[in-house]
């Protein structure tokens, strides 16, 4: 096993991040490092990991160092370290709060919906903050109703949509370990979710529900607003993620010129932003 460790200045490093992410969307491990410097590494056997040549081209010009490193058998171990459980507070009076966490933390008896999610290959272990605040705006609404999580990744959205009262739920990917992990994660859940596999950029207008969540990077937001959604559908609630904070306010103008959306609340969490568009 390798530990392939990027090491960049701490200024560009939520940037570095964000594109580090669509390499290894099942997460990496974060370390501060000595000299405003911020290490990101990711474990894989040596056909796994990205290629050094996207490395660089994902650092650019903040990259301080690329290293690899064979570690021991404990890899699982370390892996497992950096996958802590999240919990969301509730958010609308009377409504629950919700924890997500790995197959490998215990549940907590404390009234919080716990989720227990295992990102595989996918993205969305619930701990990114642009998964978060997606979750944050959840809790926020008024559940019922069917719902469509674009870019499922792990399924993690539409399975706490799922658990709030939401149905029926269904998510796309264009990977089909995202397909694969939602179809896994929903079982575990005992909830109902279908997953299928549509590249939104490639396959046309998206099938789409009254309500939709859409953890994203902002040239998909984009071409989701340009292209719609299938039979001309307007969701009455949207919640798009994955902006940094200084993308949101595009993403709101977009949606509000292609759809009539409105947006009737932001969140912030460190660099990132999410939007709740509504009708
Ligand atoms: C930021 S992750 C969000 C995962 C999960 N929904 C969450 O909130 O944690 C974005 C997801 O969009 C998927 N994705 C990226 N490009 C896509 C495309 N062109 N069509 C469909 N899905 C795409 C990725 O595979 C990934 O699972």
């Amino acid at each position: 096993m390798i530990r392939l460790a990027l090491r960049v200045h701490r200024a560009d490093a939520e940037l570095v991040l964000a594109e580090l992410l669509e390499l290894a969307p099942s997460g990496v491990e974060e370390r501060e490092l000595p000299g405003d410097v911020v290490e990101y590494a990711v474990y894989g056997a040596p056909g796994e990991l990205p290629a050094l040549p996207d490395l660089q081209a994902v650092a650019g010009n903040a990259l301080v160092e690329i290293t690899t490193e064979e570690i021991a058998d404990d890899w699982h171990e370390r892996w497992k370290a950096f996958h802590r459980p999240v919990a969301i507070p509730a958010v609308r009076p009377g409504g629950p709060g919700l924890r997500v966490r790995p197959p490998w933390e215990p549940p907590l008896d404390d009234g919080m919906e716990d989720l227990v999610i295992d990102p595989g290959r996918a993205f969305g272990t619930g701990a990114h903050d642009t998964t978060r605040l997606c979750l944050e705006l959840l809790l926020g609404i008024e559940p019922g109703g069917p719902v469509a999580d674009i870019g499922c990744g792990s399924g993690v959205l539409g399975i706490a949509a799922a658990r709030l009262g939401f149905g029926p739920v269904f998510g796309l990917d264009h990977e089909q370990e995202s397909v694969d992990a939602t179809r896994q994660n929903a079982a575990v859940n005992g909830v109902e979710m279908d997953s299928l596999r549509f590249d939104l950029l490639l396959d046309g207008t998206a099938p789409a529900a009254p309500t939709v969540l859409a953890n994203l990077v902002r040239p998909l937001l984009l071409a989701v607003a340009r292209t719609g959604f299938r039979d001309g559908l307007v969701p009455e609630t949207l919640i798009a993620s994955g902006l940094l904070a200084h993308e949101a306010d595009e993403i709101a103008d977009a949606f509000s010129t292609a759809m009539g959306l409105r947006e009737a609340r932001r969140v912030h969490g460190g660099e990132w932003a999410a939007l709740l568009l509504v009708r």
